[in-house]
């Protein structure tokens, strides 16, 4: 199965920007994207449901239902974990594993965001890094481009090839604009990890942010 899990150096820095942007540059070329935020904490109650503003997200650009993205909504924005304990909601990792793999056919391409960084807990019997395991998928590491990213990112990469996961790459999103010229995450990183490093400007977003994460699927 062709696909990716975009995973975080940490929540908040850009993996659902990233994320649809991918979707968006997929479905340009013609690939059937089934897109999957299996777990969301951090939902808003509207009219008596819970919203997940990521799924919400996927389910905009690849046109599916939102219950086919998000199989557990949460309100509490908290980790996954402690929202599901607090909310009384059981679920288990390998509900998660069936929910990313439900309906997604041989040709689709999967893009499983995870929650938070990648070795956050994402069920009570699993970190992000589990699912992203039993899923076998090669996995795209985003970070916001900051002052500490390049930390980030080589922490959250040994995290990864430890379990001899494939990293296809690293993307640095600059999730607030940097005021500081002489910052240079991408140049940075790029003497210390082998995959490809891209950088997507603040305000990149839609057809403009796909094209600049094209070389990330090109292999
Ligand atoms: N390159 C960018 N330009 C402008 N805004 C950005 C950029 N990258 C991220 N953002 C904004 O930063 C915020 C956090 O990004 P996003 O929601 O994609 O992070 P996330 O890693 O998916 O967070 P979570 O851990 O909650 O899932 C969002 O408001 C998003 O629109
Ligand atoms: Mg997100």
């Amino acid at each position: 199965m062709r696909g990716l899990f975009i995973t975080g150096a940490d929540t908040g820095v850009g993996k659902t920007h990233v994320g649809t942007a991918l979707a968006t540059a997929l479905l340009a070329q013609g690939v059937r994207v089934r897109a999957r935020k299996p777990v969301e904490s951090g939902c808003t109650r509207v009219n008596g449901e819970l919203r997940p503003h990521d799924a919400l997200a996927y389910a905009t650009v690849t046109g599916e239902p939102l219950e086919a993205v998000c199989r557990v909504r949460l309100m509490a924005a908290l980790s996954p974990e402690r929202a599901a304990r607090l909310e009384g909601v059981g679920y288990r990792l390998t509900d998660l594993v069936a929910h990313c793999h439900a309906g997604v056919g041989a040709e689709d391409f999967l893009l499983v965001e995870g929650a938070g960084g990648f070795l956050s807990p994402i069920a009570r019997d699993g970190l992000n890094a589990d699912l992203a395991l039993a899923l076998r998928l090669p996995v795209l590491l985003v970070a916001a481009d900051r002052l500490g990213a390049i930390h980030q990112v080589l922490a959250s990469a040994e995290a990864i090839e430890r379990r001899e996961l494939r990293l296809t790459g690293v993307v640095l999103s600059e999730v607030l604009p940097q005021n500081e010229p002489l910052l240079d995450n991408a140049t940075d990183l790029k003497r210390w990890v082998k995959v490809r490093v891209l950088r997507l400007p603040h305000g990149a977003e839609g057809p403009v942010a796909a094209r600049l994460l094209l070389p990330l699927l090109t292999g």
